[in-house]
């Protein structure tokens, strides 16, 4: 869907799926050249990184593979939750692998620091983090996000794999909602 197809849940369009589209391939060729004659592990963190993950591993001209996790994070709601559980672990041994982290949006940062520490444990032979977006609160954290498609307000934003109590992944523009939603 696009977001003229929810105008009355939309508040304004942040990123369009172009601009979206067009910050992925530029993300794309620097990964490529940065990783190249290794082998990528993309790690997808489950669900708001899917459509990150599908344009970014499509728009690599190298190898990569692919795998997943899932990491509780806000539940339905719009603040972070503090609670960070693992939902799905890996299917792969990532140790001696050059792996990338995917992720939808860093917000308190919360989620990636747990993720950065559990997965350095497994012995990676380089672990870096691509976010597509990424909020203010982020950049005052530790954890060293070496990819960012674009620095965004400090607001709730849905579309392209973001969600707001489940629905608004399957947006292809990236935006706020009105108020009214949330009530
Ligand atoms: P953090 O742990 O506070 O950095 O939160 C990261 C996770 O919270 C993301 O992976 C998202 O699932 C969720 N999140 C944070 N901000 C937003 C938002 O603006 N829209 C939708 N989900 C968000």
């Amino acid at each position: 869907m696009d977001a003229k197809d929810i105008a009355q849940d939309f508040e304004h369009v942040l990123f369009t799926a172009d601009q979206v589209q067009d910050r992925i391939t530029e993300l794309g060729a620097q990964i490529d050249a940065d990783y190249e004659g290794k082998e990528l592990l993309l790690i997808g963190v489950l669900n708001g990184a899917i459509m990150v993950m599908a344009d970014l591993s499509r728009a690599l001209r190298s190898h990569c593979t692919m795998d997943w996790m899932a990491i509780s994070s806000y539940g339905s709601g719009t603040k972070s939750s503090g609670v960070v559980r693992i939902l799905k672990d890996l299917s792969t041994d990532i140790s001696g692998k050059h792996v990338l982290i995917v992720e939808d949006i860093v917000d308190t940062g919360l989620t990636l620091s747990y993720l950065v520490q559990n997965l350095q444990s497994r012995e990676p032979a380089s672990l870096e983090i691509m976010t597509m977006f990424r909020k203010p609160e982020a950049i005052t954290t530790d954890v060293d996000v070496k990819y960012v498609g674009f620095d965004i307000p400090n607001e709730f934003v849905v579309g392209y794999g973001l969600d707001y109590a489940g629905r608004y992944r399957n947006l292809r523009d990236v935006g706020t909602l009105a108020e009214h939603v949330y009530r």
